[in-house]
């Protein structure tokens, strides 16, 4: 087996909830974490962090990766990354099948690739390279995008199942960025779920975005919208129970509304896999 039994439904750690989750333990089964935050030792963000780790499983989560640029591989920031990791004890680490700057410049934007044979093979070799310096498979996240490129033969579905089973990764697969993409390069989001192997799918992401008329905006900024719902439930028809979680990172709510969203995937999870039972 490849993917681990699901961990249930968690959220994204946000610092706006410290204090709710560990006064008022919610029912959230986990918590994933950015890894950014947490990469100065002894600060407060990491104090908090150890405190929720001893009620809660956590998984890490990063942005600063850069696995598809040509930049050399940030060595300093993956013994950051094992470092932390050696600390929280996560259930796993995932970050981005993005680039996000080249030649000492960063844009901190998780910038989509061109879907060719030349960047699998580079993209492969640099997960292969980050997955024996961590010591661990990690997760990659589909990514929403705005632009393709003109050369760019595969689909991004074709992309990243092959990258999965070349590099022998997992897949953090972002149900909401595949309904944006699949909105702004009018493509069938179910011919993208389709083609990714669920054996390798270890993780969900739903959130909300923006929307535009003809184009949406990945803002995570809003509750999970009926198309991502739906489109959840397809990726749970195909996959199984998965752990999942919701993303929110601007216009925060309060917890206990981000917990009652929660509650809308668990009961969703629990009708649509009864169903694909029966
Ligand atoms: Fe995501």
């Amino acid at each position: 087996m490849l993917t681990r039994p699901s961990l249930g439904f968690g959220l994204g750690l946000r610092v706006d909830h410290y204090e709710a989750v560990l006064a008022d333990r919610p029912r959230v089964d986990w918590f994933e974490v950015l890894i950014e935050n947490y990469l100065v030792p002894g600060g407060k963000p990491l104090n908090y962090l150890m405190r929720i780790r001893e009620r809660y499983p956590l998984v890490m989560h990063g942005v600063s990766l850069s696995i598809g640029s040509t930049a050399p591989l940030d060595r300093e920031y993956l013994r950051q990354v094992k470092a932390l990791a050696a600390r929280v004890e996560p259930e796993w680490v995932s970050d981005h099948l993005c680039w996000t700057g080249v030649a000492g410049r960063n844009t901190h934007d998780l910038l989509p690739l061109p879907y060719t044979e030349e960047a699998l093979a580079h993209v492969v070799a640099r997960v292969r390279a980050v997955q024996d310096a961590l010591e661990r498979r990690i997760l990659l996240e589909n990514v929403s995008s705005y632009v393709t490129f003109r050369d760019s033969p595969l689909t991004e579905w074709q992309f990243l199942a092959e990258i999965a089973a070349r590099a022998d990764c997992l897949i953090l697969l972002d149900v909401n960025n595949i309904y944006v993409s699949a909105v702004n390069h009018e493509f069938d989001p179910l011919a993208y779920l389709a083609a990714i192997p669920p054996a390798r799918v270890q993780q969900i992401h739903l959130a909300g975005h923006e929307n535009h008329g003809d184009y949406l905006v990945d803002t995570h900024d809003h509750p999970v919208p009926d198309p991502v719902w739906q489109l959840y439930a397809h990726a749970l028809r195909r996959c199984g129970p998965v752990s999942t979680m919701i993303e929110r990172d601007d216009h925060i709510p309060p917890l206990a509304e981000l917990c009652a969203e929660l509650d809308q995937a668990r009961a969703l999870a629990r009708a649509t896999l009864a169903e694909a039972a029966a």
